[in-house]
């Protein structure tokens, strides 16, 4: 069965579903946590097999229309809220026990092609990039920063090397006129005038929609949080999309796990924490068939883990390790 879902949505490619529903085995039912659930590809899925039970999460409240209809499908099986995933707690799953979270940390085919959400750089009009339940957005970052701390958000969140450039730019051209989504990417294309690969703008459009979204701490504390309420022997898997998450998701796992050697230049660390059990110590990609036939998800790489005990004295060293990126998003109380 095709997981792909339409509702008047653009489709959605559910990225992995095979190899996560391999990691989870549904089979025997069990409760699961789909923190992303977009157009629901893997609600759907989990669904389908009998004793079990999803509780989706999305921040993006365009979903909700799809969430109604699963949720008439499988009334005492699916529940779904309109909630960031960093706020999730034990009363919105009625304090069950939970199998397994997973996140899908892309966007989903909607958002991208809705030219209100301004997320691509081929929309038009008004800057925005807000996936939903947010406090401001690319149009204040974009016409309102200074410059200094525009450069911080393209370095820390796009690794820009030309951001410096860029917002000197920018700075020029809003003493014009107020910036639309339009003229941000033509002042891009203007600065990187010989950038050849990925769209030019790729790496300052995703460094604002981290900002704006609060991408960094939404990922710290959906981690922090699904730890604590997962139970022993449970598992959180987690797709990622570019470097910045996935190095936030593989020192989580790495370096609170059995093999805590988070790099081969470290030493290894005596933590006797031993949070998870690493079943793959390496990432997990899609397939090339899966990527030829949907190319978005070749940037897409899978990691797990399984709880192994209670523990919350881990939850301080993770947060201070990415203080430096958490930093930029309190740019955000100079809006
Ligand atoms: C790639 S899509 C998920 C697609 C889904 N797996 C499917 O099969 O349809 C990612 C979704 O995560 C949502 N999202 C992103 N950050 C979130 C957060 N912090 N809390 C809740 N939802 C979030 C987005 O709004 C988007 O709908």
């Amino acid at each position: 069965m095709s997981a792909t879902i339409s509702l008047g949505m653009k489709k959605h490619h559910p990225v992995l579903l095979k190899k996560i529903i391999s990691i989870i085995s549904p089979q025997n039912g069990g409760t699961y946590v789909d923190c992303t659930f977009g157009q629901g590809g893997y609600s759907s899925k989990i669904l389908t097999f009998p004793n079990t039970k999803v509780y989706g999460f999305d921040r993006d409240p365009k979903v909700s229309k799809k969430a109604f209809v699963l949720k008439k499908k499988y009334e005492k099986r699916f529940f779904f809220k309109n909630k960031k995933f960093s706020q999730i707690n034990k009363n919105d799953l009625n304090n069950e026990a939970v199998d397994a979270f997973i996140f899908d940390l892309g966007l989903s085919s909607n958002q991208i092609s809705d030219a209100k959400s301004g997320i691509s750089f081929n929309s038009k009009g008004k800057l925005n990039m807000q996936m939903g339940i947010n406090d401001f957005s690319a149009n204040e970052v974009i016409n309102y920063l200074e410059k200094k701390d525009l450069e911080k958000i393209f370095y820390h969140f796009g690794e820009e090397k030309f951001g410096r450039i860029i917002a000197n730019k920018i700075e020029i051209e809003r003493n014009k006129k107020k910036l639309l989504t339009e003229d941000l990417v033509k002042i891009i294309e203007s600065v990187k005038k010989f950038k050849k690969g990925k769209h030019k703008a790729t790496k300052i459009f995703q460094s604002i929609r981290m900002f704006v979204n609060k991408e960094v701490s939404e990922l710290l504390f959906g981690l922090i949080n699904s730890f604590k309420i997962v139970k022993p022997g449970g598992k959180i898997i987690v797709v990622t999309f570019h470097s910045i998450e996935d190095k936030i998701v593989k020192y989580f796992f790495k370096n609170f796990s059995e093999n805590n050697k988070y790099s081969r230049y470290l030493p290894e660390i005596k933590n006797e924490k031993k949070l998870f059990i690493l079943k793959n110590k390496k990432p997990i990609y899609p397939s090339l068939d899966e990527i030829k036939k949907y190319p978005s998800s070749r940037s897409a790489k899978l990691r797990y883990a399984e709880k192994n005990i209670d523990d919350d004295l881990f939850k301080d060293e993770f947060l201070e390790k990415f203080k430096y990126l958490t930093k930029v998003e309190d740019i955000s109380k100079k809006l």
